[in-house]
């Protein structure tokens, strides 16, 4: 292990959990991690989630399969929280075939994970007009069936990957041929129902082997002393319990939640890995009290490249909320904290930080690249004054700070020891 890393100790599970509305660099962060964990584990989410990985010449983006899968022999998990929209489980592997990584004779995939259908995305936009047509706002979702998946869990009429293995292919049949009548009922949109099951046999086939009890499976492993690094997806402020609901998504994505989607006990987490952007973006409506709109935010989201991974819609862009950041430390014991993009803020004259909605102080900006960097005594003055600020007003180290979107730009640093 990097003794930098061994340094932060990490211990045996530690969590990746972003800290705002998503987005925050959660997958660069456990692709560098990785390596040093047995398992990686995926918590819950679905292909809403879009997890971007540089390495070298190449991008990839995972929206199902665990960021931590580019390195080979390690497990990945697909968790018990997550909704699974098959089709695009399988593109990724695919994707992952052509520069001849394998992933699937090391996946395991939760028994109890949900399926999303094709009439999920179709009920998903239907929601979306009526929300509209109600004189209400749209939530601006992925469109990807995430909520009335979860409706169908929490209906408990979903179908489920242990039902992939479970059931006939006429009792499929009948599931699908079920749900399309019910989708005509009450949401009057038209599902092909053969497509559907040739869907679900195409993957039966493909993955029916690597469906398991992942919660047996990670209870042994953590048992065993073996290494889990658990990937959360989205971010604090899309929790379904403790963000800005309605704008949130339909899962738990904090700590907590992660640990409930894979059966882990809370004891089991020994570190806890805010993923925070030196700013703060939002794709999607909803409230953003630090939004800056005009110029200067659309010079952030040129500079930061922010265009959502799974949908390129832009998002929205602001300053550094640290009243939202002390909350998401509360609600999931942050343990060190990873600021990245800081690199996006070089060329910025001042820096507003707010500490509560209408409360903001102006830092000094550094106007110099931090570009590459690796080192903390690299960075200009300034640079280093504004991460000294966050840490000393939320108390947490920041062990991790991003100066580019590729995997080796980073600054890790080091734990004194007492
Ligand atoms: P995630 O959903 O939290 O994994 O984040 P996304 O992948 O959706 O969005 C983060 C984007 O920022 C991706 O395009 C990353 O390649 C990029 N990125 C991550 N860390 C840094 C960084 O430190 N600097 C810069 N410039 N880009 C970064
Ligand atoms: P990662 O893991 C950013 C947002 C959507 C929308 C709201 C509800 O890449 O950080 P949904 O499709 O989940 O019903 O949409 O949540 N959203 C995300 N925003 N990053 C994500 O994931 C997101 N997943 C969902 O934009 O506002
Ligand atoms: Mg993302």
């Amino acid at each position: 292990m990097d003794d930098t890393i061994q340094s932060l100790q990490l211990g045996q599970i530690s969590a990746v959990i972003g800290a705002q509305w998503g987005d925050e660099g959660k997958g660069k962060i456990i692709d560098i991690l990785a390596e040093n964990f047995d398992i990686q584990a995926r918590a819950g989410g679905g292909a809403n989630a879009g997890h971007t990985i540089v390495v070298g010449k190449e991008k990839h983006i995972f929206h199902l399969l665990p960021s931590g899968c580019l390195y080979e022999g390690k497990d990945i998990v697909l968790g018990s929280g997550m909704v699974i929209h098959l089709p695009t489980l399988i593109e990724e592997i695919e994707t992952l075939r052509k520069v001849n990584i394998d992933v699937v004779p090391r996946i395991l995939i939760s028994r109890a994970a949900h399926i999303v259908l094709g009439y999920h995305k179709k009920i998903d936009a239907v929601m979306e007009d009526r929300r509209t047509g109600s004189g209400g706002k749209t939530i601006g979702t992925t469109m990807r069936g995430i909520g009335p998946t979860y409706a169908d869990k929490a209906y408990r009429t979903g179908l489920r990957m242990g039902d992939l293995i479970d059931m006939s292919e006429d009792e499929l049949k009948r599931f699908v041929q079920n749900s399309a009548v019910n989708a005509q009922k009450m949401f009057n949109c038209s599902v092909n129902s053969d497509e559907e099951l040739k869907e679900l046999l195409e993957a039966k086939k493909l993955l029916g082997d690597r469906i398991k009890d992942t919660v047996t499976y990670l209870q042994k492993m953590y048992k065993r002393g073996k290494t889990i690094l658990i990937e959360g997806a989205q971010g604090t402020l899309l929790d379904i319990d403790h963000g800005t609901y309605p704008n949130v998504t339909s899962s738990q994505t904090t700590s907590t939640g992660a640990l409930h989607a894979l059966g882990l006990p809370p004891q089991s987490l020994k570190s806890c890995i805010a993923v925070v952007k030196a700013y703060c973006t939002r794709v999607g409506s909803g409230p953003f009290p630090t939004e800056v709109t005009g110029k200067r935010g659309d010079d952030l989201r040129e500079r930061g490249s922010e265009y959502g991974a799974t949908t390129g819609r832009p998002r929205r862009c602001g300053w550094l909320p640290l009243h939202d950041l002390e909350r998401a430390i509360n609600l999931n014991g942050y343990t060190h904290i990873n600021l990245t993009k800081l690199d996006v803020l070089d060329a910025e004259e001042t820096i507003p930080v707010y500490s509560s909605d209408d409360k903001f102080e102006e830092l000094k900006g550094w106007q110099e690249s931090t570009k590459g960097m690796t080192s903390f005594a690299d960075l200009p003055e300034k640079a280093q004054e504004y991460i000294e600020y966050i840490e000393e007003k939320v108390g947490i180290p920041v062990s991790f700070i991003g100066t580019g979107p590729g995997r080796e730009e980073v600054i890790m640093r080091a734990t004194q020891p007492d």
